[in-house]
């Protein structure tokens, strides 16, 4: 490596693993700057926690060079790669109590028992769990426990955090109230993370990048906007977050913007597209269902307009999911505002659907 090369805090290079004859993970490529937040996104037996446990040191890479700071770490065990981990099962020891859990990092560690008492102090109060330290795991709730299991984590003050999955097994308002808090630790402290969800709720709201996994391969790397707006996959895309896929040809282009006609006979007009089309290739039309509006008249703002019939309205709190057949597509749609009854009914005989043609995505139809 020239002098020249810029150090990062984490690089993996061409990662490959297998077990037995099973090609897991493949062409792992990925660098990740000092207090960044990265993620690892996909579904499940996609390779994110075999991942992590290379860099972790618990699994070795069977191809490609894995580095922490420059140094190649293929090799080195765990303990000596100063990392701190939170496994997704709470991995507390039962027969201790909570100070005696985080401080066992510190034990190893040979640190003096009054250096160990301020350390376990601090990061409980970092956790905001300040009186639990005598407490055992089995006395705490399973939100409290996976703060300890991060405090455990943090306490040795790692130069990089691994999380694997450390909110799948909260429910659904511990999760969001834990996310906030993680976020806020990261804030605080700025240590280099890389979190493993299958959530893209998590991963959009918590990360400075993305990587999308799938069956092993990397599908895109990019910050949450990027994976949000220019996904590089149909996958990319449909993973994260609700769409209506519309199949169909392209009719016209112009520069940019083109022309769709679906399977069923709707026209869809699209512009802003990064990718170039060509008349008569088929392709997939997405559109967002929160890119979707509803209305009597047609508008004059959207290039889009599309007659239909409300078939389903259903309120869920903060906005409503409603479902519109067009001709013989149904679109999903997303709005803010209640629908009232009879606002329902009338929707029922006819309701304009509009949408910008920048909010549509064109994608090639993917072959093989
Ligand atoms: N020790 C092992 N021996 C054989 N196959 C394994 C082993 N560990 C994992 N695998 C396989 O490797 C693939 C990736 O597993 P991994 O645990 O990394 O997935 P994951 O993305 O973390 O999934 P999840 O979201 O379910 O935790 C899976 O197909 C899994 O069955
Ligand atoms: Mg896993």
């Amino acid at each position: 490596m020239s002098f020249l090369a810029k150090v990062y805090d984490v690089e993996l290079r061409n990662i490959m693993k297998k077990f037995q004859n099973n090609v897991v993970v493949q062409d792992f490529n990925l660098q990740v700057e000092q207090g960044e937040f990265v993620s690892f996104l996909g579904p499940s037996g996609c390779g994110k926690t075999t991942t992590l446990n290379m860099i972790a040191g618990f699994l070795e890479p069977d191809g490609g060079d894995l580095l922490i700071k420059g140094q190649r770490m293929n090799g080195v065990p765990p303990y000596k790669r100063e990392l701190g981990m939170v496994f997704q099962t709470y991995s507390l020891f039962p027969h201790m109590t909570v100070a005696e859990n985080i401080a066992y990092g510190l034990k190893l560690r040979k640190v003096n028992k009054a250096e160990m008492k301020e350390r376990v102090d601090r990061v409980l109060s970092l956790v905001k769990l300040p009186n639990v330290a005598d407490r055992y795991p089995k006395q705490l709730s399973g939100g409290q426990r996976q703060r300890i299991a991060i405090a455990r984590a943090l306490v040795i003050e790692p130069s990089l955090l691994l999380l694997d999955e450390p909110l799948s097994n909260l429910d659904a308002k511990l999760r969001e109230e834990l996310r906030d808090e993680l976020k806020r630790l990261h804030h605080e402290i700025g240590v280099t993370t890389i979190f493993v969800t299958h959530d893209q709720e998590e991963a959009l709201s918590l990360s400075d990048r993305i990587v999308v996994l799938n069956h092993g391969f990397v599908e895109q790397i990019g910050t949450p906007l990027e994976i949000y707006n220019e996904p590089a996959s149909e996958f990319v895309h449909t993973f994260i977050g609700k769409t209506n896929r519309l199949e169909g040809e392209v009719v016209e282009v112009n520069g940019d913007r083109l022309t769709v006609r679906t399977n069923e006979g709707l026209l869809i007009h699209a512009a802003k597209q990064t990718r170039k089309f060509a008349p008569n290739q088929k392709v997939i039309a997405f559109v967002r269902p929160e890119k979707i509006q509803l209305s009597a008249t047609e508008s004059n703002e959207a290039e889009n307009n599309v007659k239909g019939e409300l078939q389903i309205a259903s309120f869920l709190g903060s906005y409503t999911e409603c479902e519109v057949k067009v001709g013989g597509n149904t679109l999903s749609v997303k709005v803010q505002k209640l629908i009232d009854k009879a606002t329902e009914q009338e929707a029922a005989k006819g309701i304009v659907c509009y949408w910008k043609a920048e909010d549509v995505l064109i994608m090639p139809t993917e072959r093989g």
